[in-house]
């Protein structure tokens, strides 16, 4: 495995660089605006291709390097359910898995230091984002925090973990750079409290003040969408009533690129062929699935995606694959499923 644990000294945030094999697909756990440049190189440099950015919850301390990320590398964007940010190309809740080549994630919603806190298991190690520090816990006084809720998902979900799962948290202002959760049970200060009224008076008295970038980093953090007017004013964005009305005509191919456990949670349209958005430039080159089935059929290809921002990025591809027709579904399912649009089982 590579696995990279790399800092940005300005914020004092851990972002982590994970890969099953050189050559292979690579994931980033919380990364950095304004060190997109450094990634790059090292993704470069170990020959990896960046399939997946992360973010553990919306910062507020820096801003993400999610969207910077995307638009250089086409990569899926994710989040939780519950967070604040504009687009991200997949959203995740308790209990999904988040998979690349040969690693995956298991997603634990623990919120407490933010209302979207989502800490992520990999076999003998956790990242725990702001919700678990070294000897620390994140502050539960803004975003939507509960003092309540962090003692729930750190008492009753992360310190049920194995005690030498190893914990690597979003951010540390000491140098430490790894603990695990026994230590943490045993030394971490904040923990050692008797019950979790105590846990909350802790909370409530820290009387911290706002990070630095707060006022530039939140609304950022909530603006990371990629920017999606031009598909519009060049015809090759459907609105859902466009969409439905396309549904099921015989001149449309359309294609679901997202993945199988998206496609069983959320269901999927009649008709639509299954084509995961990772292997899309595989998918339109010569011989590849999508251009022999456009070829025999001389169909349009409209792609739909769970939020328009990976189907907005296979049009840019079958543009550049000579698709130069090819459309999507703006918005994708969730606002098909807003819109009251008809939906298959997958
Ligand atoms: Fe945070």
């Amino acid at each position: 495995m590579i696995f990279r644990q790399l800092f940005d000294s300005v914020s004092g945030t851990y972002s982590y660089l994970l890969a099953s094999r050189a050559g292979g697909e690579a994931l980033i756990l919380d990364p950095v605006l304004e060190k997109a440049d450094r990634y790059c190189q090292l993704l470069r440099e170990l020959d990896l291709k960046l399939v997946k950015a992360v973010d553990t919850h919306l910062h507020a301390d820096h801003v993400t390097g999610l969207g910077e990320l995307r638009d250089r590398t086409h990569c899926i964007t994710i989040m939780g359910d519950q967070s604040k940010a504009d687009v991200v190309s997949m959203r995740v809740s308790d209990g999904d898995k988040v998979t690349i080549e040969g690693l995956s994630l298991d997603v634990l919603y623990t919120p407490g230091h933010t209302d979207d806190s989502y800490s992520y298991v990999m076999g003998d190690r956790v990242f725990t984002g702001d919700t678990l520090l070294i000897r620390g816990t994140g502050r539960t006084d803004f975003q939507n925090g509960s003092a309540r809720s962090q003692y729930e998902s750190i008492f009753n979900r992360l310190l049920k973990l194995p005690e030498e799962t190893l914990v690597y948290p979003a951010h540390d202002y000491k140098g430490d750079t790894v603990s695990t959760i026994g230590e943490e049970k045993r030394y971490n200060p904040r923990l050692q409290v008797r019950s979790v009224d105590e846990y909350i008076e802790l909370m409530n008295n820290l009387k911290l003040p706002n990070p630095k970038m707060m006022d530039v980093a939140v609304p950022a953090n909530m603006h990371v969408g990629l920017h999606q007017e031009e598909l519009a004013k060049e015809g090759r964005a459907l609105s859902v009533p466009e969409a439905m009305l396309a549904l099921g005509r015989p001149d449309i191919l359309l294609v679901d690129l997202r993945e199988s456990g998206e496609r069983a949670k959320h269901g999927t349209l009649a008709g639509a062929l299954h084509a995961p958005y990772p292997s899309i430039e595989d998918n339109l080159k010569p011989g590849g699935m999508l251009r022999e089935v456009a070829a025999a059929t001389g169909r349009r290809i409209v792609f739909f995606c769970a939020f328009g921002e990976r189907s907005a990025m296979a049009v840019a591809a079958a543009k550049d694959a000579g698709f130069l027709n090819a459309a999507h579904i703006a918005g994708g399912m969730d606002a098909w499923k807003k819109a009251g649009g008809p939906v298959l089982a997958a």
